[in-house]
C-alpha cells in the first residue's frame, strides 16, 4: 500500500490497531497523542513489527494551531496524508450530577472539537486526489446510554461533523465516513466502562455474535473504508459492533429454557 496515514489518538487501543493494520500493508503512518513519549514508542513498536515508516507526534487535538503545525511537519517527512483518522477521545463514567461544567466540556472538546480539527488540518494538506477522512464514533452517538451524557453529546456531534463535511468535501472528491466500534477487548475504553470479567461477560452477552470486538476488527474496517473497493461511500456511520445495536441480544427475558 503506498498510502500516507494521519491518525490521531494512534498511540494505544483501537487507534494504535489501526495503525498497525495500514503500517502491515506498507503504509507511511503518523501517530500522535498529548504524550509524545508514548507516541515514540508506539512508532518504534509499529516500525520493528512491520517495516513501515511510522512517525510520532505530539499534539493536543484541542488546540488547532498544533495539530496544523504537526500536520505541516508530518507532510514533510512523509508526505501528504490519503487518509486522515480521527480517534482521539476522553471519557470516563460519571453521572450528570458528577460532572461538573469543565468535566462535561474537556470530553466535548476532545471528542467533538478534536474531531473537528483533525479534520480541517488534515483537509488543509490533503491535497492529493481521492483522500478519505474518518472519525471513531462511538454507538453512545445514538444510544443514551447513563453515566455517559458528556459522551453521548459529543459522539452525537461527531455524527453530524461526519455528515456535514462529507456534503462540503465531496464535490472535491473527499470521502468522510465513521466507525462506530462496539466494546473492543483490551482498550481504555471498555476497562473504563467494564473493569472486571463479570461486566465484560455480560456486555458479551448481549451482542448477537456473542463476543467482544478485536483492534484489527476496526483496523480492517478504516483500510476497508479508507480503499478504492468504497470509492462511493461517504457520509456514513458503519457500525462494526457484532451486531451490537440490534438490541440486547441475551434473551434474558426469555426462560432458560427458551434461551
Ligand atoms: P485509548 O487507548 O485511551 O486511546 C486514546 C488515544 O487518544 C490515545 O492515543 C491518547 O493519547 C489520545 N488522546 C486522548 N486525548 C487526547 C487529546 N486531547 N489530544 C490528542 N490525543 C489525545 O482509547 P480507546 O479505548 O482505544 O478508544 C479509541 C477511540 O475509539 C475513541 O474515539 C473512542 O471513543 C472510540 N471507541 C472505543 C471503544 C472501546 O471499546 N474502547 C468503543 C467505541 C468507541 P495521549 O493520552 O497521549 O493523549
Ligand atoms: N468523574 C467526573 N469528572 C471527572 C472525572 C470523573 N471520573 N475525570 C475527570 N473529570 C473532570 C475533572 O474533575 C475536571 O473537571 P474540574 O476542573 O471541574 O474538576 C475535568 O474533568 C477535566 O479533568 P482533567 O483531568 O484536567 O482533564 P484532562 O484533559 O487532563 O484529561 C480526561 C481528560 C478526563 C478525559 C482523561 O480521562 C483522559 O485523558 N482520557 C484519555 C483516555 C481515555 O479517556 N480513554 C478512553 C477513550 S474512550
Amino acid at each position: 500500500m503506498k498510502k500516507t496515514v494521519f491518525i490521531s489518538g494512534g498511540t494505544s487501543g483501537i487507534n494504535l490497531g489501526i495503525a498497525r493494520g495500514f503500517a502491515a500493508q506498507g503504509a507511511k503512518v503518523l501517530v500522535f497523542g498529548r504524550d509524545g513519549g508514548k507516541a515514540q514508542v508506539a512508532a518504534a513498536q509499529l516500525q520493528e513489527e512491520t517495516g513501515a515508516q511510522v512517525i510520532a507526534g505530539s499534539a493536543d487535538v484541542r488546540d488547532y494551531a498544533a495539530v496544523e503545525a504537526l500536520f505541516a511537519s508530518a507532510v514533510e517527512t512523509i508526505g501528504a496524508p490519503d487518509v486522515v483518522i480521527a480517534g482521539a477521545a476522553g471519557n470516563f463514567m460519571a453521572p450528570a450530577v458528577g460532572i461538573s461544567a469543565n468535566g462535561f466540556k474537556t470530553v466535548v472538546d476532545i471528542d467533538l472539537l478534536g474531531t473537528y480539527n483533525v479534520f480541517k488540518a488534515g483537509f488543509a494538506v490533503a491535497t492529493k486526489p481521492g483522500a478519505s477522512f474518518i472519525a471513531i464514533t462511538a454507538p453512545q452517538a445514538v444510544q443514551p446510554l447513563p453515566m455517559q451524557v458528556h459522551v453521548c453529546a459529543a459522539k452525537a456531534g461527531v455524527n453530524m461533523v461526519i455528515k456535514v463535511l462529507a456534503m462540503e468535501w465531496g464535490p472535491a472528491g473527499v470521502r468522510v465516513n465513521g466507525i462506530s466500534p462496539g466494546p473492543i477487548a483490551g482498550t481504555e475504553g471498555v476497562e473504563r466502562m467494564a473493569p472486571t470479567d463479570e461486566h465484560k461477560a455480560n456486555w458479551a452477552d448481549g451482542i448477537a455474535l456473542r463476543r467482544l470486538g478485536t483492534t484489527s476488527d476496526i483496523a480492517e474496517a478504516a483500510i476497508f473504508l479508507s480503499s478504492e473497493n468504497a470509492g462511493y461511500i461517504t457520509g456514513t456511520i458503519l457500525d462494526c459492533d457484532g451486531g451490537m445495536k440490534l438490541g440486547n441480544a441475551s434473551g434474558n427475558y426469555l426462560t432458560p429454557a427458551q434461551r
